[in-house]
């Protein structure tokens, strides 16, 4: 028989503060009372809100709209409830200190740039990186030293950056300043961080980790155990909104440097902030994170079945259709999360972008995200069988009742470990910029994104010299039914380049 374990008086007062969610109620105890409002904003406790809108919530919810004064605290310099609430934040996750972010993880990865690095500095980012972190290169005015990313063909998926990648850049870059890693990628792929924090902070240099996709990780000992709080990154970012009960843009910078002056973050993040902060947010950080440390355990026991169920129904009883599975991904210190289904549609003739439109159409499922090859079904906290159950049965339907013509397409991308010949700053802001035909661009320095989706990896990045490799890849995308981002035009037929 399994022993129980014995809950030490440590963990019985930890459990004890974590019960509490002091800014939820502050809040809740200022929404009870009524108070006569002559602050923002202006519906007045919800008095003025649309009534079809009311009638359909309730009234209530709208009493928590308030703005800063003393009793509910202040986001840029808190010394009540809110700096409470991210103390508990940061015992949760076991860091120094953690701060409640109100424009999701893109407005954290800026600020992880803006405070960790100096205009000038070079930084080894991974080249498939969420958009955001485009934005905090050409804010922070550092020069990328991009990583190939690792594409698996058999998958059609994309990995992040391996400890092999990071060392040998940083052999070949000494001078870089701090490295960035995406942990877990969108599809729930998780590098070993671990090895890769050690390695870096041998080395004297900060560790920045994207961890969008990995609020839940260390709640849950059967998902992967490589989280950054756990690893010790410097700075690392959550969407606690994405997979745990915040509302959308509730996400959380932690701090957990000795290389990084954490004043400097302070600041950095109230440049970045809002001065109206959404205190319904705010108050769902708190409760999502007493939810996660009370409850969280037991909540993902039961997604993780649910998830595995669906992946392991999908890959048994649906031939046109494939799951990847932990172990399939279990290589190169790679793991999954399995909450995450990316679901391959290669074999339907169909496209994902298809799938997913007849997912929401017909069946009233809607998904993440779709590209070509896969449909990503992310679960949450929230998630149940059930969800799982309806996905599985319309995924059967439709490989039963919708064939396309089978496509050759295969998942490639170009050499992206380019020469930055200007600081992507500096030609971002530039003015001296022209567009020439896609086909003449060879040689010019690109002064713009562009991202072919899939991958979603930016084939173009200002600063950086267009390759022939590059412009005939694009050329190929431009003549498929690739969605690209950034393009300013309905066709991808110039683009835009610096000119001196
Ligand atoms: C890896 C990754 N990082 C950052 C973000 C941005 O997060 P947020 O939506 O919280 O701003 C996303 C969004 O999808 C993402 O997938």
């Amino acid at each position: 028989m399994k022993k129980k374990s014995k809950v030490t008086a440590a963990q019985k007062a930890f459990l004890a503060r974590q019960s509490k969610a002091p800014m939820f109620d502050v809040l809740l105890g200022h929404a009870k009372r009524d108070v006569v409002s002559f602050h923002c904003p202006g519906h007045k406790n919800g008095r003025s809100i649309d009534e079809e809108l009311k009638s359909y919530t309730g009234e209530n919810v709208f009493k928590f709209d308030v703005t800063v004064f003393d009793e509910v605290d202040s986001l840029h310099d808190p010394v009540g409830p809110i700096k409470k609430s991210q103390e508990l934040m940061a015992e949760a996750y076991g860091v120094r200190n953690s701060i409640f972010l109100l424009n999701g993880t893109s407005v954290g990865n800026i600020a992880m740039f803006l405070a960790a690095c100096d205009p000038g500095d070079s930084v080894i980012v991974s080249r498939s990186s969420h958009k955001s972190i485009m934005a905090g290169v050409v804010l922070s005015g550092v020069w990328p030293i991009w990583i190939q990313p690792k594409i698996e063909q058999n998958l059609d998926v994309i990995f992040n950056s391996t400890y092999a990648q990071i060392k040998d850049a940083l052999d070949r870059y000494p001078e870089a300043k701090a490295v960035f890693v995406t942990s877990p990628t969108y599809n729930g792929v998780v590098t070993e961080l671990d090895k890769i924090v050690d390695l870096c902070h041998r080395r004297g240099k900060i560790v920045l980790v994207d961890e969008a996709h990995g609020p839940h990780l260390i709640f849950n000992n059967q998902l992967p155990q490589q989280s950054a709080v756990r690893a010790g990154a410097d700075l690392c970012v959550q969407s606690t909104h994405k997979i745990l009960s915040a509302f959308s843009q509730g996400s959380v910078l932690h701090f957990n440097s000795k290389l990084v002056d954490f004043n400097r973050v302070k600041k950095v993040v109230s440049m970045l902030q809002t001065t109206s902060p959404n205190y319904l947010t705010l108050a769902t950080l708190d409760l999502a994170r007493r939810q996660a440390v009370m409850d969280g355990g037991k909540m993902f026991d039961k997604v993780i079945e649910a998830a595995e169920w669906g992946r392991n129904y999908i890959n048994h009883n649906i031939a046109s259709m494939k799951c990847f599975t932990r172990k399939e991904i279990q290589r190169e210190g790679f793991d999954l999360d399995v909450t995450k289904l990316t679901v391959n549609v290669t074999k339907t003739g169909l496209s994902g972008y298809e799938i997913e439109d007849i997912l929401a159409k017909k069946y009233n499922i809607q998904l993440d995200y779709a590209d070509i090859f896969n449909l990503v079904a992310i679960m949450g906290i929230g998630s149940n069988k059930s969800d799982v159950e309806a996905l599985v049965n319309a995924l059967k339907d439709i490989d039963k009742t919708y064939h396309g013509e089978q496509k050759n397409w295969a998942l490639q991308i170009p050499s992206l470990a380019t020469e930055m010949v200007m600081m992507p700053r500096d030609v971002y802001l530039s003015n001296n910029t022209k567009r020439v035909p896609l086909n003449k661009s060879v040689g010019h320095v690109s002064a713009q994104v562009l991202t072919p989706y899939p991958p979603g990896i930016p084939v173009l990045i200002p600063g950086e010299r267009i390759t022939k490799e590059i412009c005939d890849y694009l050329m190929d995308m431009s003549s498929k039914d690739i969605r690209i981002s950034g393009q300013e035009s309905d066709m991808l037929k110039t683009v835009k380049v610096f000119t001196n």
